[in-house]
């Protein structure tokens, strides 16, 4: 077996981080967060970075990034729940010419593209038994063999992984090998919920006030305290991400430089999204549920209309169903519904996305129990 020494990147051929934004957030939670960032910078150690969705695990991730001595070096995200197993693996490794089918050339893998700097592994919790073998490997000891070659490669690579799956339930059930996490949980970051950063809120609406005003060349002169006091109170469940998109569309949709109450959608006035969120409004028929049959039919409405209300477009639909743009085309593929989504939302709407023609409210039957829940049509 032959020892490769992969290069670091030259600055020419490193490829361009995203512009990331910088961490908002004053509140004692983030003031902690912050020191910490400062102090695992400068390690070389696996970080395991935890959080609701939404709370800037990425963002995070950058930050460590930028501010290591690594940071001239590139910084190289993947999201491991968005591709398929047999890509990931070459992704994440390289492959030979010829190692599978449409393998034409050889290709250099994420690892060794972040050689010499810091490789994002992007929700690790979706990762397969198989890969967290070959991962465990390569955090020992940073070896590894590209798809279909014999020859070890040897990477300088600092990883940050990230997951808002709890990871230690997920060991207990036998989804993820333990020794697996305690190899990236090294440095555990947690980062808090928005609901748990006092004040933070407030300064966040600031920010992506002027950040979107800015880029959309609406200078927004500001939020009356009484749409203010509604903000503050509402739970955000999408945590800082909800934050920027409704920010983002009211100053789209703003007309005189002030953000008023009766702009706010209903549900951020009311706060009426996390009840609907803790428990579905739904009685256990008398027969029993296919529940597995049931789930997916409610996701594929609830996919469908967020289709039709972003009128196709992926990454909006995905913001409204609160997840990654990358994850959302994934499950589209899976549920063999990609191809479909511009062609049928033109065409006629709800109706023919999924080709079933089913929505989210069929499976609830207009019958009500006695507490009002609908029974549902089953
Ligand atoms: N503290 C913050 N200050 C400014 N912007 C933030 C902050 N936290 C998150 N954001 C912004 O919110 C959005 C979501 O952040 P990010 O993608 O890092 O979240 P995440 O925790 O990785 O979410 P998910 O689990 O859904 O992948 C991004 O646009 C990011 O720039
Ligand atoms: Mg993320």
């Amino acid at each position: 077996m032959q020892l490769e020494i992969a290069q670091p990147f030259s600055q020419t051929s490193q490829p361009q981080a995203a512009p990331a934004n910088p961490l908002i957030g004053n509140s004692a939670r983030m003031q902690v967060v912050r020191a910490l960032i400062a102090k695992l910078a400068n390690s070389k150690s696996t970080v395991l970075i935890t959080g609701e969705s939404g709370t800037g695990k990425e963002l995070a991730a950058r930050a460590i990034h930028e501010s290591s001595p690594r940071r001239g070096e590139s910084f190289v995200p993947i999201n491991c729940g968005a591709i398929p197993e047999e890509l990931l693996e070459s992704e994440l490794f390289g492959h030979v010419r010829g190692a599978f089918t449409g393998a034409v050339n050889a290709r250099q893998g994420r690892f060794q593209l972040a050689n010499g700097g810091t490789l994002f592994l992007d929700e690790i919790g979706e990762m397969s038994p198989k890969l967290q073998v070959k991962l465990l490997r390569v955090l020992q000891e940073r070896q590894f063999e590209p798809v279909g070659s014999d020859h070890t490669v040897q990477v300088d690579v600092r990883v940050v992984a990230a997951t808002n799956r709890d990871l230690q339930v997920a060991v207990r059930e036998g989804k993820f090998r333990e020794d697996l996490y305690y190899r990236l949980n090294v440095l555990p970051l947690e980062l808090p919920s928005l609901r748990a950063r006092d004040g933070d809120t407030a300064l966040l609406i600031r920010y992506f006030l002027k950040l979107h005003g800015r880029r959309k060349g609406k200078p927004i002169l500001g939020v009356d305290p009484a749409a203010m006091a509604l903000l503050g109170r509402y739970d955000w469940p999408g945590n800082v991400r909800e934050v920027e998109n409704l920010v983002e569309r009211l100053v789209v949709l703003n007309e005189d430089g002030v953000i008023r109450a009766g702009d706010l959608p209903d549900y951020v006035a009311t706060n009426s999204v996390p009840h609907h969120q803790k428990t579905a409004e739904v009685s256990l028929p008398h027969q029993g549920v296919d529940l597995d049959n049931f789930l997916e039919r409610i996701e594929n409405g609830f996919i469908q209309q967020a289709l039709v209300r972003s009128c196709g477009n992926k990454t909006l639909a995905a913001e409204l169903l609160k997840l990654n743009r990358t994850t959302f085309i994934e499950r589209l593929r899976k549920k063999a519904m990609l191809q479909l989504t511009r062609r049928a939302v033109a065409a006629d709407g709800l109706a023919k996305i999924a080709g079933n023609g089913f929505s989210s409210a069929e499976p609830f039957s207009d019958r009500r129990d006695a507490a009002g829940m609908p029974f549902l049509a089953i």
